[in-house]
């Protein structure tokens, strides 16, 4: 399914030519295809038939209400790392008894408040978060359900930044430690284990580590339910990767087989949390070339969104491609793409051939995983509007916000 496709000279999202998306919401806007998200999910979740399991979105991604809405009226679970997306995941309609809350730095707080909700289950990432989950749900006279988040000490061959089951990563049990840790959680009296879990990092483009990681995973499990403790569930966390450039990622279907593959006739149920493989490419950041500078040496398109609406440039040097939404009309040269953010690093792409004049639309490609989810205000600049497309409708979704809410929680001093 493509959602984003040129007709007649012009790009369109689904039916709408994207032009009428930015005359009716103005720029910087995030547009996604309803069509596109709902066959992500659908094909991922299709990779799995067969097996009992649950596709928990890893709300980070992209958590806007919509579009959490959407994936839970398509089944989804949800795999959440703060009291905030928990509290996102219910107002959006996700079922409580389908999330999994992951993260290291877990609050006494967040911890109620997931009790209280009633949650799938909690990924445990240390001893002492343990024993205070523990004492948590004590004190709430409830019994919490927990699986051991695992470090499998494992290359995921992908960004440093978003690496995270090596040895000297923050995250995760190390498998040595993991074992003792499932007989002190089965010994205490307000923890139910229920399974395992790993995650070893994000935009992984390789099958090896994933399959390098369960085996170490499966491991364990041998040696904790030798020990008598079961294992119901296996969490085997996100990151598969999307094409931004040449990438070519597994297949889910590929991905799906070789996993029940590995796990052969082993029986618990299954759980994973993608995030970017399911939004990802469903999404783009729709701009306006406010001028064009030429430099000395470079050409710079500068246009009105910035490392403020996405990061990731400038964060990783990720690569996003960015096209002219309408064809033709100028000479081609080759542009940096920057924003007006008073920094270098604000940049969104380098060396893009783009035949441009002011005025012009830009589509900034693959924009819908840690893409809004991880702008800011920095610059007093309001975050971007977001619009769902469906067919020839477009929805927004989140309206841009305005520059007084920027500051309306800020106080002078009065003396
Ligand atoms: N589960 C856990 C425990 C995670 O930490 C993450 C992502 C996911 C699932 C989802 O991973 P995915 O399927 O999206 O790869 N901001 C970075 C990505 C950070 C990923 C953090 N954890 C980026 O823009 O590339």
């Amino acid at each position: 399914m493509t959602a984003f496709e040129f007709r007649n000279g012009e790009l369109h999202a689904e039916e709408l030519p994207l032009s009428q998306i930015a005359a009716r919401f103005s720029t910087p806007t995030y547009v996604y295809s309803r069509a596109a998200l709902t066959t992500a999910f659908r094909n991922f979740d299709a990779g799995f038939n067969g097996t009992d399991h649950l596709v928990c979105y890893s709300v980070k991604a992209n958590s806007n209400l919509a579009i959490l809405n959407l994936f839970a009226r398509l089944g989804a679970g949800f795999d959440i790392v703060s009291g905030g997306e928990l509290a996102r995941v219910i107002a959006a309609g996700g079922d409580p008894g389908k999330i999994v809350f992951s993260g290291l730095g877990k609050t006494a707080a967040e911890m109620q408040q997931a009790l209280q909700a009633g949650i799938f289950c909690f990924n445990v990432e240390s001893a002492p978060e343990l024993e205070r989950l523990n004492r948590v749900a004590g004190e709430m006279g409830k019994r919490a359900p927990v699986s051991l988040r695992v470090n499998p000490d494992v290359d995921a061959k992908t960004h440093p930044y978003i690496s995270t089951g090596l040895k000297n990563n923050k995250f995760g049990v190390a498998c040595e430690d993991a074992f003792v840790l499932y007989q002190r959680a089965a010994a205490l009296s307000h923890i139910d284990v229920c399974g395992i879990d790993c995650h070893i990092g994000s935009q992984l483009t390789e099958l090896s580590p994933f399959l390098d990681a369960l085996d170490r995973v499966l491991a364990l499990v041998d040696q904790v339910e030798a020990a008598g403790i079961t294992i119901h569930h296996l969490d085997i966390g996100g990151g598969i990767g999307i094409r931004y450039a040449d990438e070519t990622p597994p297949e889910f279907t590929d991905y799906a087989a070789a996993i029940r593959a590995k796990l052969g006739n082993r029986k618990f149920k299954l759980v994973m949390e993608p995030g970017r493989a399911l939004v990802g490419n469903a999404g783009l950041l729709l701009t306006t070339v406010e001028y064009l500078k030429h430099g000395e040496t470079r050409n710079f398109a500068i246009v009105d969104a910035a490392m403020n609406d996405l990061m990731r440039p400038a964060l990783y040097d990720a690569f996003h491609e960015i096209c002219a939404v309408k064809n033709g009309g100028a000479n081609e040269q080759i542009y940096e793409v920057v924003g007006p953010v008073c920094e270098s690093g604000d940049f969104l792409g380098h060396d893009r051939p783009l035949a441009i004049q002011p005025g012009d639309l830009l589509a900034i490609f693959s924009a819908g995983a840690y893409g809004m989810s991880m702008s800011s205000n920095y610059n007093t600049r309001p975050r971007a509007a977001e619009v769902m497309v469906d067919g020839g409708n477009a929805h927004e979704i989140r309206a841009r916000e305005t520059v007084p809410q920027l500051y309306s929680g800020e106080k002078i001093l009065t003396d």
